[in-house]
Order: C-alpha cells, then structure tokens, then sequence
C-alpha cells in the first residue's frame, strides 16, 4: 500500500504553501486569472511564466507539438516584461512564485527587484534549453549559476534556482546554486530535443529544437533529484512528468521536499485536487519521513 501524507501547510526553501503541489512555470501562468484559477483548483503555490528584461514575442510557429509521452516546445520565453506586474494585484497574499530570466548576472538581478516585493520567491530560469544567449545557456555553466544566484538572493528574498537536465553533472550546478544562496533548486526544466516531419522533410518545431516534457522525461527527473540530494544541503523540488500521487512520492523518496506539476496539468486542470485527494489523509505520515529514503 501506498503511504499517505499528513495534510496541512508545507514550510519550503523560504515559502510557506498550502500544500506539496506547486504549479510549475510555463504552464498557465500568463495572466493573474489563471494562476488564481490553479490555485483554486487546490495548487499549493504557483510560479508565473518566465518573465524576463524586456519584452519578447517568443519563437517563429509551431511552438509546441504532442509526441507520445509529452510535449515537445520551443515558445522562445514569450513575455511582457515589467509590464506582467499588473498581473499581480490579484494574487497579493498568495504563494505566488515568479519565474525570471536574464542573460547576466545583471539583467536576473534588474528583473528580481521588479518583483521582489510582490511575490513570496524567485525563480531563476537557468535552463531553458532553446533561448541563445538565455537559460540553459547561462545554467549549464556552474559559475555562471553562482553568479546568477548570488547577484539575486543579496536583495534579500528567497531564491528558487531551476537546473537543466541537459548537463553532464547537474549535482556541480546544485551546489553552485546553494553557494550562491540559493533558497531551494528546482530540477528538472525540459530536456533538449526535435522532432522531423517525413511528410515536410523539416523540424517540425519552427525554431527546429526545443525541450521535452510530460511523462516520458519523469525517470530523468528522478535521477537528477537523486543525485542532487546526494550533493546539496538546500531543499530540491522535484519537476518532470508528474502526474500522480505515486509519483509525487517517488520524487519525494528520491529527495523532492515538494514538487512541480506542468504538462500534466494539460491533460488535467484539476489534477492539483486529483493528487491531493490520493497523496492526504488525515492520520497520513510527515513527509520528513519519506524524503530522501531511498538513499538510506
Ligand atoms: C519557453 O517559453 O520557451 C519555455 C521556457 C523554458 O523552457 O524554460
């Protein structure tokens, strides 16, 4: 039998949230409406989209495409920019997460301070694997991730700091982050991937690459959590293809103190309540108790 979580507020890299369950990046979180609506829908905390220096239209079409166990996407970090914060009165007293990017150290730290006092926590989009000059680019470079990070948690708020899978040894990049003072990492973003269509004789995706989520990367993002918990200190929430309370425990076992849901919300808005009502009950464990034991 499955074990089951004791209900109640989860205290997480800084933030106090409802529950384990966050809403992840990317993921209906364009306008104030819908990240209130997850969390309605029983999310313990939301993170926006990724929000970056200035405003940007995002890749040339198509954009995104299903695949068997995901979704493959290169959106190009479409974003208003500064502008996002009318986004935000709605949400004023909510577990809301902003998601930022940069191409410095600078331009994470100018972008952090637009929000710094509007939201509960940053975090760092270190990882997006098709933005030159943007995410991955910066993140698969352990300097540059303590760079990133320490330039952000000197204003004082908690720092969520989000790693590529795409990475030989994604533990250096964990550590940089928590020497930068990093709150908690999150792991994983989308692994880098194409698709071609026969018919067309092209990529598919109109930027010909982008990053793969959903199902199919769930047992990458178990490994990266694991060896992560292996070399960090800073709580790791768990991301990647999470779907049910069965995995949310796996990510758990693995080293996830909570964890973040996207693609899965596609098939499913009201997963958060879905999940929920499989993972709690109210003689349910402390989670303290599953986190990381499949290390013991
Ligand atoms: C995008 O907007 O291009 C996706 C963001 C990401 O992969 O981090």
């Amino acid at each position: 039998m499955l074990p089951r979580l004791r209900s109640g507020t989860v205290h997480v890299g800084g933030v106090s949230l409802d529950n384990h369950l966050i809403l992840a990046a990317g993921i209906l979180g364009t306008t104030g409406a819908s990240l209130a609506r997850m969390l309605e829908n029983g999310a313990g905390g939301v993170v926006t989209k990724s929000i970056g220096p200035y405003p940007c239209e995002g890749h040339t079409g198509p954009c995104v495409v299903e695949v068997d166990g995901g979704v493959l996407n290169a959106m190009g970090l479409p974003n208003p920019s500064r502008d996002f914060a009318d986004e935000l009165p709605l949400l004023e007293g909510k577990p809301v997460i902003a998601s930022i990017y940069g191409g410095s150290a600078e331009e994470f730290s100018t972008v952090a301070g637009w929000f710094a006092e509007k939201v509960v926590a940053v975090e760092l989009n270190l990882s997006c694997p098709h933005a030159a000059g943007y995410g991955a680019s910066l993140g698969a470079d352990p300097r540059l991730v303590g760079e990133c990070t320490r330039a952000v948690s000197s204003l004082g708020i908690p720092v969520w700091v989000k790693l590529t899978p795409n990475v030989t040894d994604i533990a250096a990049c964990g550590l940089a982050a928590e020497r930068g003072g990093a709150s908690a990492i999150v792991a994983i973003n989308t692994v880098k991937a194409m698709r071609i269509s026969p018919e067309l004789r092209r990529p598919v995706l109109g930027n010909r690459f982008g990053g793969l989520s959903g199902k199919a990367i769930f047992p990458i993002a178990v490994r990266c959590v694991y060896d992560l918990y292996e070399a960090c200190t800073v709580p790791i929430i768990g991301c990647g293809g999470i779907a049910t309370a069965r995995d949310v425990l796996e990510m758990m076992m693995a080293g996830a103190a909570a964890v973040e849901i996207g693609t899965g919300v596609k098939d499913n808005p009201r997963i958060f309540r879905d999940i929920g009502a499989d993972l709690y009950s109210a003689d349910g464990i402390p989670a303290d108790e599953l986190v990381g034991c499949a290390h013991d």
